[in-house]
């Protein structure tokens, strides 16, 4: 059989149109404030990113670029002033932060009500309870390409490989709130290429370039990469092995092209709902 490609990139244009239209209707445009210290280069590639997305979607973006050697009481200052701002809905810290840097207390200092990436221990309660008030991007952007396909989790096996709380733990509990039998591998698993060939629905969020064969999927399984890794060459590819994958599943997502526009996508619909929670919309 051959696969559906799942097209992330054709889907998010879709999603940000949409939050154009109900942005442009608000008594004041989404504000997105984006925190980068230092200069990683990948970083600097995924903030770019979200500033073009934000002009895309006529939202306040606004970058705050910091040295490397920033001191902690510095960046919690930053944070506390952004906060304080009626103009911004949306606060991003790009992770990972340097070396000295403590990510958890500059994470739990964000505003909830402001915490567009879903990482603030308040908002994973809320996630983890099914009463999220924003959607993880990652996660959440995997759980509109399954709605906007028509592949509904409920009562799917569902496997994800990799327990980050960027995405492997809210990926499942996403799926689960989906009605979906939920397994999460991770690098202590002795039987993860058997459990990966069970899923219904096997989603890979490791980092590992050719981690996921073809011998790992099931006939007409749906197959989610979220990896961004670079091979040897220097290409941008996932963690699954594409081709031997598409032969064998029903739907696939390319990387690029899959998972990570959508994740961008859902970065401007959290930042979205932001504005209208903060304008009593
Ligand atoms: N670094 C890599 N992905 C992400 C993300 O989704 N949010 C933040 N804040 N940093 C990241």
């Amino acid at each position: 059989m051959a696969a559906t490609i799942i097209d992330g990139k054709a889907l998010a244009v879709r999603l940000k149109e949409n939050v154009r239209a109900e942005a442009v209707a608000l008594p004041r445009k989404p504000g997105l404030a984006v925190v980068l210290v230092g200069d990683d280069p990948a970083s600097r590639v995924y903030v770019n990113g979200k500033r073009r997305d934000c002009e895309e979607c006529g939202f306040l973006s606004e970058e705050h670029a910091l040295p490397a050697d920033t001191t902690q009481a510095e960046l919690l200052n930053l944070v506390k002033q952004l906060n304080g701002r009626g103009d911004i809905d949306g606060i991003l810290v790009q992770l990972p932060l340097p070396k000295g840097l403590n990510e958890k207390e500059v994470l739990l200092a964000i505003d909830p009500a402001k915490d567009v990436d879903c990482f603030h221990p308040f908002n994973v309660g809320r996630l983890a309870i099914g009463e999220p008030v924003f959607q993880p991007c990652t996660p959440g952007g995997v759980m509109e390409m399954l709605r906007e396909y028509h592949i509904d989790p409920a009562g799917k096996r569902c496997v994800v490989l990799g327990r980050s709380n960027i995405v492997g733990k809210p990926m499942g509990m996403l799926l689960l709130h989906a009605n979906g039998t939920v397994v999460t591998c991770h690098s202590k698993t002795p039987d993860m290429a058997q459990l990966a060939a069970s899923a219904d629905i096997l989603v890979s969020a490791v980092g590992k370039t050719g981690l996921v064969t073809g011998d790992m999927v099931k006939e007409g399984a749906v197959v989610i990469d979220v990896a961004m890794n670079r091979n040897g060459l220097g290409k941008l590819c996932g963690d699954v092995c594409y081709e031997e994958a598409a032969a064998k599943a029903s739907y696939i997502t390319p990387v690029p092209g899959g998972v990570g526009p959508m994740t961008r996508g859902m970065l401007m619909k959290n930042t979205l709902t932001a504005a209208k929670l903060h304008q009593g919309g």
